[in-house]
């Protein structure tokens, strides 16, 4: 099959932010406890944080982790998780009928993020507590020793302030399975109440609220409306997340998965434009994806009242690592609505990290974020994408290729981040600019398999795992290169000008 690419410099959707590639820890399962801390752990550092896992994660550059939930955060009192660890309380979690024993809390949180190099993404609980709850923990990370919380923080070991500049106001609070779940307009008010307590402790941090849970939802965008007739100049992003299923085993249209994908963006760009129009507003606001992944194989979420139990530990594949790579390229593409994204989540729970008290094993959705966290820099060129359409099952037809280009003007260069879609047959892809010509290919990544059902497992940990590829400068100062059936290819080139 021959696909064509054509890109152009000017031709952009905007600046790509960094914040794209951010990750998403909850208290859920062993996320927290025997993923990023586990103590009593060879493999532990002096603050009992796994430095196995640190060292994994550090690879996929997360500017920002969101913590600590999740419809955790919902019930969760920050009050119980800080101070000397032999006096804190432990918890019945509602949303994931576990004991949380509340040994790590958010002095811990702020710690493992300086290690990881991230900076920490708060969400504040909007489902049991208010807007005071939620304005003393900006207190507590922020403010200059001096008043109440922030002398507790003090006490606690750290008398710089945090600096904490990125918060969540609650967490799916459209869902009923949520705690505190109330209709858009009740949850709307509770918002911009902590909104403006929040902002009046530092007016620089920025907020999201909550939008839908996903595409399912009956109050889907209707909810959202709502929320941002009402907060709109009190926040600055509005949430959205999504986890794809291939619950009937139909993989051709499970891999059409980035059609939907950006449907989201493409709904969310539209309601944000009507709103702003409404408002006649001059401000904008921008999408936050924090939660993103592949998720339906393990949906157990009930912890029989246990610690850490093992909560949905999904093992990932070819085909879940392929649409992983389609939502980076939807990002890219809709560069200028989408502003920060969270992967979710980072370790052993929905995890591209999995633990075992002897090390960690990398699955298969490790590799497109770490590929594009690495590559993906500057601008998000617009590609123009011919190539022929395929029978994606269910989903009807679906072009074969998924593509995302980025172009950093200072270094020149480019990257296109290719999936070849097709269960069966190779691409031969040529790239070209409008406006400049290739001058050498850098690097070419690819992540292929013949099984899309292909998995690593502590057995055989490398079985999906990206391989050097080729391509080549032709005569018109294009570039050529062969994408495999059910492949992602990311290609490096550095261009001169026409
Ligand atoms: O990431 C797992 C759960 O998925 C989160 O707690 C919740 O926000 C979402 O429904």
């Amino acid at each position: 099959m021959r696909a064509s690419i054509r890109l152009d410099t000017d031709h952009h959707a905007g600046e790509i932010d960094r914040r794209l590639f951010s990750g998403f820890l909850e208290h859920l399962g062993r996320a927290v406890y025997e993923g990023v801390y586990d103590p009593g752990s060879p493999l532990s550092d002096a603050d009992g944080f796994r430095t196995d896992v640190l060292d994994a994660l550090r690879r996929l550059q997360m500017p920002y982790v969101r913590y600590p939930g999740g419809n955790f955060v919902s019930n969760y009192d920050w009050r119980d998780g800080i101070g000397p660890r032999e006096k804190r309380p432990a918890r019945p979690d509602f949303a994931w009928k576990s004991i949380e024993p509340n040994t790590f809390g958010v002095d811990e949180f702020v710690r493992w993020c300086r290690k990881l190099g991230a900076e920490p993404m708060l969400a504040v609980n909007l489902g049991t507590l208010g807007a005071s709850e939620a304005a003393g923990l900006v207190e507590y990370c922020n403010l200059a020793p001096g008043t109440y919380w922030a002398d507790r923080r003090r006490e606690n070991g750290s008398a710089e302030p945090y600096g904490v500049n990125l918060w969540c106001l609650g967490n799916e609070m459209d869902g009923p399975w949520q705690a505190g779940h109330v209709p858009a307009g009740e949850y709307a008010m509770r918002a911009q109440q902590a909104a403006r307590l929040m902002k009046g402790l530092g007016p620089s941090i920025e907020l999201v609220l909550c939008g839908s849970s996903n595409r399912r939802m009956p109050t889907y965008l209707e909810w959202d409306r709502v929320c941002l007739e009402y907060c709109w100049d009190d926040v600055e992003y509005i949430s959205a997340h999504s986890y794809s299923r291939n619950l009937d085993d139909d993989t051709p249209s499970f891999l059409a998965e980035g059609i939907r994908i950006d449907r989201v963006l493409d709904d969310y760009a539209g309601l944000l434009a009507y709103v702003r129009g409404v408002k006649k507003s001059g401000k904008r606001v921008h999408v936050s994806f924090d939660e993103w992944n592949v998720w339906y194989k393990d949906r157990h979420g009930d912890g029989r009242w246990a610690r850490a139990p093992h909560l949905l530990e999904e093992v990932y594949n070819l085909e879940d690592a392929l649409v992983c790579a389609q939502y980076l390229n939807s990002f890219l593409r809709h560069a200028d609505t989408v502003k920060v994204a969270c992967l979710a989540q980072i370790v052993n729970v929905i995890a591209p990290v999995l633990t075992r008290p002897d090390g960690v094993l990398i699955q298969s959705n490790y590799y497109p974020s770490l590929l594009y966290a690495e590559h993906a820099r500057g601008l998000a060129l617009v590609p123009v994408v011919d190539c022929p359409v395929y029978a994606a099952g269910g989903s009807g037809e679906a072009p074969t290729l998924d593509v995302a280009a980025s172009h950093d003007p200072e270094a020149g260069r480019a990257c296109v981040f290719i999936v070849n879609r097709s269960p069966a047959d190779e691409a031969e892809v040529s790239v070209s600019f409008a406006d400049r010509r290739a001058a050498r290919v850098s690097g070419v990544d690819v992540l292929t398999g013949d099984d899309p059902k292909a998995a690593n497992s502590w057995e055989r940990p490398d079985v999906v795992a990206p391989a050097a590829g080729s391509a080549r400068v032709d005569d018109q100062g294009g570039v050529r290169v062969r994408v495999p059936s059910l492949g992602l290819a990311v290609v490096r080139m550095e261009l001169a000008r026409r």
